[in-house]
């Protein structure tokens, strides 16, 4: 059975998540999307809006589930028997953070980190800008799925 990871903050899923998970799903037998829960980081969805809108979203993969880890992600591999992550690159600029990434899970724990490239369609896309362009009136359909797009919708009209 081979598994893997995808984690993130996912605050919210973009399109560009999305995509990754689909290849990776396209790949590996079982695929587990991790969800940091990171009390000390400020979102715009608490954790559990983040996985519920996760979890509406990859209701047409049925060998990816949705979960929150707290600390390490290799100690949330480790307990899993997950020997990969599996990562999207959008550019030159997610290069460094994600290489020293992936050289720290494998020097922690022999983790390897496969790296898919992108979807240009959504090279430039991430939750914060989703975030900022939503907040900011913008029109972001396309960027993040339906359902996300009703839930920040829902979330800003609360907010005002
Ligand atoms: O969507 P993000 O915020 O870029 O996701 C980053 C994430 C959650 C993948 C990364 O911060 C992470 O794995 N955090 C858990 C702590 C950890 O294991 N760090 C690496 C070794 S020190």
């Amino acid at each position: 059975m081979r598994r893997c990871v995808c984690p993130g903050s996912f605050d919210p899923v973009t399109n560009g998540h999305l995509d990754v998970i689909e290849r990776a799903a396209g790949l590996f037998d079982e695929v587990v999307v991790a969800v940091l829960v990171n009390p000390a980081k400020q979102s715009m969805f608490s954790v559990d809006d983040r996985m519920a809108m996760l979890t509406e979203v990859i209701q047409h993969l049925p060998n990816v589930t949705v979960e929150g880890f707290q600390g390490l992600l290799v100690d949330f591999c480790r307990q899993r028997d997950i020997p990969a992550v599996v990562k999207g690159l959008r550019a030159v600029t997610d290069f460094d953070y994600e290489l020293q990434m992936a050289q720290m899970n494998r020097r922690l724990s022999a983790l390897e980190t496969l790296f898919v490239a992108a979807n240009p369609d959504y090279s430039y896309l991430s939750s914060r800008r989703a975030r900022e362009g939503a907040i900011n009136g913008g029109d972001v359909s396309g960027l993040v799925p339906d359902r996300v797009l009703a839930r920040l919708g829902a979330r800003l009209e609360g907010d005002s």
